[in-house]
């Protein structure tokens, strides 16, 4: 690999199935960027614990995860793909991190002030939660971290922990910076909140045609001027980069078809259903062959970990020697 290319990571966790929300906001950019970076794309597992605590389904969901990358065009030529809890430095360094890092500093963390609010007794992985995202991500100094809107605060705070580690033991670790897209944000659910898995909101990435149809029959029709909001923003992202919806007429724009059928909910809904169907089929069929091979794809997954494992440890014992617990 050439040494000049950027290095770029991300995660997505396996608590459930991915959606279009995901694949939008941070999976699309994993598959476009993979050549012109060293990428680093792994499924963290030991983050899923937080809120999954059901070993059949969380086994079930890291395969399906692998599957998916794969799916969407993750090429294991040109990205190290693995699982964190193969990769035992994380959590590792994640401790180092922890001694580093004060009460009052993650209490700031919005996805813990959302998990406060919802429950009285956060359990104490979610309270530490950036401080093991920081580790995945300074561990293989990486550059950038394409992620959506929602984690742009957890990527800044494995910044600043890079920079306090930094301060204090001197320059060890490169700081990363988020990239988000700024024309996609946050996809909004069938609810019109964060489309989320926890929420039961989503569309799913692999959605079969006649959940498709459910679930968009069911997106909530606030409108503004006859316009319905969510199901035009859902629409817009099936025709970014140049991708032509199907629904459209040559030359017609996605905002001129709106505006002709201002207050026709159905028609618009059928031909937002058209074209996530367009573009999904393809996913599906490609994502069933690949799950034809279960065994093709662990295989895959033990390697990502060994390649990946094999950059982490390097860095370890420099982190090791710098914080003075190496001895031999
Ligand atoms: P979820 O909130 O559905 O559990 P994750 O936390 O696993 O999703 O997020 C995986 C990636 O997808 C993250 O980079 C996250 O920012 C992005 N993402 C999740 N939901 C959305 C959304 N509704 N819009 C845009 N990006 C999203
Ligand atoms: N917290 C991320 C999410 O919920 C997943 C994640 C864990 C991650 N570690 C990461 C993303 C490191 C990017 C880099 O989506």
């Amino acid at each position: 690999m050439s040494k000049d290319r950027k290095i770029l990571l991300s995660g997505i966790q396996p608590s459930g199935r991915p959606h279009i929300g995901n694949y939008f906001g941070a999976m699309k950019q994993f598959v476009e960027l993979q050549k012109e970076h060293e990428t680093f794309i792994f499924i963290a597992d030991y983050h899923a614990l937080t809120t999954l605590q059901n070993p059949k389904e969380l086994k079930q969901n890291i395969l399906n995860v692998a599957i998916d990358y794969l799916a969407i065009g993750l090429d294991p030529k040109n990205v190290t793909l693995y699982k964190q809890s193969d990769i035992p430095e994380h959590m590792e360094l994640a401790w180092i991190f922890e001694c580093l890092t004060t009460v009052p500093y993650l209490e700031r963390a919005h996805a813990f002030k959302d998990a406060q609010a919802k429950r009285s007794e956060v359990n104490v992985g979610t309270f530490n939660y950036p401080l093991l995202m920081a580790a995945d991500i300074l561990l293989y100094d990486a550059d950038v971290v394409p992620v959506g809107q929602d984690q742009k605060q957890h990527v800044e705070i494995a910044r600043d922990t890079a920079e306090k580690f930094n301060r204090v033991y001197g320059e060890t670790f490169k700081l990363p910076q988020p990239m988000i897209l700024s024309d996609v944000s946050v996809v909004p659910g069938i609810d019109g909140e964060k489309m989320s898995k926890s929420k039961g909101n989503t569309i799913p990435l692999f959605a079969e045609d006649a959940e498709i149809e459910k679930c968009v029959m069911s997106i909530v029709t606030d409108s503004s001027g006859g316009i319905p909001k969510n199901v035009h923003e859902i629409h817009t992202l099936f025709a970014l980069d140049g991708h032509r919806p199907t629904s459209l007429s040559d030359g017609a724009r996605l905002d001129d078809f709106y505006a002709q059928n201002e207050g026709k909910y159905k028609i618009l809904k059928e031909a937002l259903i058209e074209d996530i169907k367009t573009f999904i089929r393809p996913l599906r069929e490609k994502r069933k062959s690949i799950a034809e091979d279960k065994e093709a794809v662990l295989k895959m997954l033990k390697e990502g970990g060994l390649r990946a494992r094999a950059k982490a440890s390097a860095k370890m014992e420099e982190v090791r020697e710098k914080v003075g617990v190496k001895l031999y």
